[in-house]
């Protein structure tokens, strides 16, 4: 069992790297570190640690992040999203890019792809036979390299699409061969450009925005954290651009400058635009 002691090494290693608060939770951390300091051989976690720090290669603190954060995720999540988006956001870019059709779309903590690839789906969908004439690439970044692997493979279960509109289904999967696995299409995986990346990090964008997913992963941050999270992607969009957040999830917009338009969407004013209902 991880020492109190060790449990505090690990848990302020990862707050002052990646934002991820896990105070509180040593059940957890001690079940999903446990086997893995056995099976390499340390004699606690604390040699793990110190292996760790002077590791310049990254690899074990790669094993620790893939080993602590939840990558759990579904496609078509909080599908009222994809409503307001198809609804609302996509008219409103259609508009605002018409001499560029550049739509530039980031999912922040896509995990394993189901996300960005189903919003990859959404813009096809919703910009029809217009579609070709845009460049609606997504970037897709997250800083699981696990997930990111699973998520560039772009290879589901059955059960994982039953949720995707069929006709989606038939359009943008292929089934694998004698299986029940499922693969996007080409035309889709083409779309979405997956990065690794730490939301801690300075954003790197050479261009703003016109919309923001980081659903479900701002649970894991703490107050400070996450209002200075807030502010860079208050900055990374353009006017009138918007962000989605998960639907448990709080944001404290006092001192940012966003426009409510539902409890899990907010938009960047624009003095352009009027206020619009979810
Ligand atoms: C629960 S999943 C959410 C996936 C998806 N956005 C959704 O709503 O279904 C949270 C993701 O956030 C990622 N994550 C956690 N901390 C991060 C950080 N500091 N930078 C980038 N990604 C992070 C995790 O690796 C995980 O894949």
């Amino acid at each position: 069992m991880i020492s109190e002691q060790e449990f505090v090494r690990i848990t302020t290693y990862l707050k002052s790297k990646y934002g991820i608060n896990m105070t509180g939770k040593k059940v957890i951390v001690n079940g999903r570190l446990e086997n893995y300091i056995v099976s390499e051989g340390y004699k606690d976690f604390g040699e793990f640690m110190d292996k760790l720090e002077a590791d310049k290669s990254g690899n074990l603190e790669i094993d620790l992040v893939n080993m602590l954060t939840t990558n759990h995720t579904f496609f078509m999540r909080e599908s009222q999203h994809f409503d307001f988006m198809k609804r609302n956001v996509v008219p409103w870019i259609k508009e605002e890019a018409k001499d560029t059709h550049d739509l530039r779309l980031w999912c922040g903590a896509s995990s394993t792809g189901e996300e960005p690839y189903a919003i990859a789906m959404l813009l096809k969908e919703s910009l029809g036979l217009e579609a070709a004439k845009w460049d609606t690439t997504i970037l897709a970044t997250d800083i699981s390299e696990r997930a990111l692997s699973k998520a560039i493979e772009g290879r589901y279960d059955a059960e994982q699409i039953e949720v995707i509109p069929e006709a989606w289904r038939n359009r943008y999967f292929k089934q694998l061969p004698h299986s029940d696995v499922y693969e996007v299409t080409r035309e889709i995986k083409d779309s979405v450009i997956f990065r690794k990346f730490n939301l801690m990090d300075d954003f790197p964008f050479r261009k703003p925005m016109h919309v923001i997913f980081l659903r479900n992963v701002m649970i894991y941050f703490d107050g400070p954290t996450k209002r200075k999270l807030i502010e860079k992607i208050y900055d990374s969009l353009v006017p009138g651009g918007y962000l989605f957040v998960g639907r448990t999830e709080t944001i404290d917009r006092e001192g940012t400058g966003f426009e409510v338009i539902h409890p899990s969407i907010f938009r960047r004013p624009n003095e352009k635009n009027q206020s619009i209902g979810c």
